[in-house]
């Protein structure tokens, strides 16, 4: 199927000359590119003047030609007519990649300086091509290749249409990328930056993607939070103005996630337009809403353009992180399924991708810092007998840490501790039938350790300012290969030494003091960029050396929780709020962009250790299946009573852990406009099983039952209720809905739907 269609139109128009008084005719000749996906449609223009227009994003329309949405026989908008007024056309025309500087004050995408240090920039068309399929985005550094995050797309999926623009001043090239993907309503953009002449620039800003709407009618949607309530979903009208959200810690952060979306006021889970960004990136970023003089709205996400620059010598070239654009003409719920299935289908990879994840133990919660072998191994022993499939090490197993004040960077097993060694450890808990994972923070540096020590140097830092702890740790400079090849050698000495098949890569702090003793001053803005680079080149190698360890990114809970992240690693551990109640919101968010089987969930202990909350064993167990399952408690310690639940816990885990990896999600709850009540269900992409869950968070008092609208099923087939065993078919369980008879606080209930043939 043809997704990307390139017409060249000759066009005649007419404008009404005021100054002449009368109606003139005018012609233009302009290439228009229409991409389609199966329910949207992006259209874009090469004017005659040069300018990449923006046309129209939205539903499926199959027309002749939709430029006439450009309107160009409009005063003022008519360059080609109208000279007098270029200004206006600039800060009027919907622009694909608007620049700095150059009559549009619009948020801009795109601005260099060069050797004079002006910094207007101006973008003229030179030419398309069409490449089936999705090509790779590299960047190259001096001394190696780093491949960035990028969601794949084979030529049976996806077309890219390759623009490329020359940039006036300095004769720069900037290649847009635009893919369009056959089966999903998503389009990708990204771009490169080339320095095709004789002396060096600045890339001073490049976003991802710029979208100019032509309204002005949408709410803004974003997923912030703060350390253990990451992403609780915004929502709020555009008004006049920007509203924007950022990061500028080096990560994705805790407080803002790389996610926006535009929907339609009226917009609710089933109906409405959404139009949903995501930045394939795990550093700073910027993404933000305006609404511009004329009700028009300009959206643009990138990496933040505040201390960041690039220099781009002679033949050198510099690659913008990719944005991936979502739009449903169904609601809010059909935006996350489609990014559900692009991430699963073509951003994760590995041996785990389509694969059940083992059901872990962490010793996190269990111990914290206070363990050795003996005690690990009896969490083991008893983990194993409930069915738990790995035991996971947490922080503390390394040079002589026993709290968070010491020994990042000095990765080799505290045998005073781990006594008998690793190898012992791991071969005793293989031998009660469990995999064996641990746990890394290879970006850190503790100013007490022996890495330190030695190369004080090591860490990020600015000269003559005192260097500020978090955590009692600093941020190694990953943007020098030296120090990324010295933690990898220590890693693959402990991956080498024993049996290890799980990871857990944490990142507990934000950088301060942005500065490399290696950067040249005119380049120590591109630290920023440069050190997410590394941890890039790091899990890289990770992954294609050990392509059979699974991989859970984390970052003091779920700081980056993000695609990028999900390029490496096929879970990331959501938050460190195991609070089953907490976690509905936390999971809800989440899930507005990022799929279940990406989301690390466990079961805990009670009395919760970050709210204090205790709730049922049953519910903590329902809520965390929702994601990857496991467990973050001393099973030697819990009561008989909860550790008994566990075996049938985790058989129903399994049992509906493939519906809810691979099927599609629907919320059926609002817990962020009634905190009292949530509800969700998973069902196979054949309709054939459905699993539904609820959760009463607060008791009601003279309540009856409530009826609850499932949604996702086939109307026409009928399912079994593994509740009342009773029969219904999917219209009536949609449109009449199931009982949910919960009450008291906390009470959950899991049901499970099968197509009666
Ligand atoms: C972070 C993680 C936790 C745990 C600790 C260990 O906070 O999110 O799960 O691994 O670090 O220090």
């Amino acid at each position: 199927m043809e997704n990307i269609r390139v017409q060249k139109l000759h066009k005649e128009y007419t404008r009404w000359n005021w100054q002449a008084g009368k109606n003139e005719p005018f012609t233009e000749d302009m290439t228009l590119f229409t991409l389609s996906t199966p329910g949207s449609t992006y259209a874009l223009a090469a004017l005659e003047s040069g300018h990449l227009a923006h046309v129209y994003y939205g539903k499926r329309t199959d027309d002749e030609d939709l430029s006439y949405l450009l309107r160009l026989g409009e005063n003022p908008y008519t360059i080609k007519v109208n000279s007098r007024d270029t200004g206006t056309f600039m800060d009027t025309t919907p622009f694909e990649y608007p620049t700095f500087g150059t009559g549009d004050y619009r948020e801009s995408a795109f601005a260099l300086t060069d050797e004079n240090g002006a910094a207007a920039t101006s973008l003229v068309y030179r030419g398309y091509e069409i490449i089936e399929g999705k090509p790779a985005l590299v960047q190259e550094l001096e001394d190696c290749k780093v491949t960035l995050p990028s969601v794949k797309g084979c030529p049976r999926c996806a077309s890219t249409l390759v623009i490329t623009m020359e940039e006036v001043r300095t004769g720069a090239q900037v290649v847009l990328y635009y893919t369009a993907f056959r089966e999903l309503d998503v389009i990708t953009r990204s771009a490169v930056v080339k320095n095709t002449g004789d002396t060096a620039f600045k890339v001073t800003r490049a976003m991802s993607t710029a979208v100019d709407l032509d309204s002005d009618k949408y709410d803004f949607i974003t997923l912030n939070g703060s350390w253990a309530r990451e992403r609780i979903l915004e929502r709020s009208p555009l008004h006049h103005g920007k509203q924007s959200i950022d990061s500028m810690k080096g990560e994705s952060s805790h407080q803002s996630n790389p996610f926006a979306a535009l929907v339609s006021h009226k917009a609710d889970e089933e109906s409405g337009e959404a139009y949903g960004f995501n930045l394939v990136y795990s550093g700073n970023f910027f993404a933000q809403a305006e609404v511009t003089q004329h009700k028009r709205t300009r959206f643009v996400m990138g990496m933040a353009p505040f201390d960041f620059s690039w220099t781009v010598a002679p033949g050198a070239s510099f690659t913008v992180p990719e944005a991936v654009m979502v739009y449903s003409s169904e609601g809010i719920g059909k935006m996350s399924r489609t990014f559900h299935d692009l991430y699963r289908q073509h951003l994760i990879r590995g041996e785990y991708k389509d694969k059940a994840r083992p059901v872990l133990i962490n010793n996190w919660e269990a111990t914290y810092f206070n363990f050795d072998t003996e005690k690990l191994v009896s969490i083991a022993e008893s983990a194993s007998k409930a069915g738990i499939e790995m035991l996971v090490m947490d922080d503390g197993w390394f040079g002589h840490r026993n709290s968070d004040d010491s020994s990042l960077g000095d990765w080799y097993v505290n045998e005073e501790k781990i006594k008998g060694g690793l190898k012992d450890l791991v071969d005793r808990v293989n031998a009660l039938g469990m995999k064996f994972g641990i746990w890394f923070e290879p970006e850190m540096i503790s100013p007490d350790s022996d890495l330190y020590r030695a190369h004080p140097d090591w860490a990020i830092q600015v000269k003559g300012l005192p260097l500020t702890q978090s955590r009692q740790q600093y941020v190694l400079d990953y943007s020098r290969k030296e120090i990324r090849d010295n933690i990898w050698a220590q890693m693959k000495k402990i991956l080498d030494s024993a049996n290890i098949e799980y990871i857990k890569w944490d990142m507990n702090r934000q950088i301060t003091e942005c500065g490399s003793a290696a950067l040249p001053a005119d380049r120590r803005q591109e630290l920023w960029h440069r050190y997410v680079l590394g941890v890039y080149d790091l899990q890289e190698r990770l992954v294609s050396e050990y392509p059979h360890i699974l991989l859970e990114n984390c970052s003091g809970g779920g700081a980056r929780f993000d695609p990028g992240m999900l390029y490496f690693s096929p879970q990331i551990w959501t938050s460190d709020d195991t609070d089953a109640i907490e976690r509905l919101k936390i999971q809800a968010g989440t899930s507005v962009c990022y799929p279940a089987s990406a989301m690390g969930a466990h079961v805990s202990d009670c009395p919760n250790h970050t709210v204090g909350r205790s709730t049922p064993f049953s519910t903590r167990g329902n809520v965390a299946m929702v994601g990857t399952f496991g467990y973050e408690l001393d099973i030697t310690r819990i009561s008989e009573e909860d550790r008994a639940q566990i075996p049938g816990q985790i058989a129903e885990f399994k049992k509906y852990n493939p519906i809810v990896r691979e099927g599609d999600h629907y919320r059926l709850a609002n817990i962020f406009e009634d905190n009292t009540f949530d509800a969700w269900m998973f069902v196979t992409k054949d309709k054939q099983k459905a699993v539904f869950t609820a959760v009463q968070v607060l008791g009601r008092p003279n309540y009856h039952s409530r009826l609850v609208k499932l949604a996702g099923l086939d109307e026409k087939k009928r399912y079994r209720s593994s509740l009342t065993n009773e029969v219904h078919s999917g219209a009536a369980l949609m449109n009449c809905g199931v009982i949910v008879d919960l009450s008291g606080d906390f009470k959950s209930m899991v049901i499970e739907f099968e197509e009666v043939k």
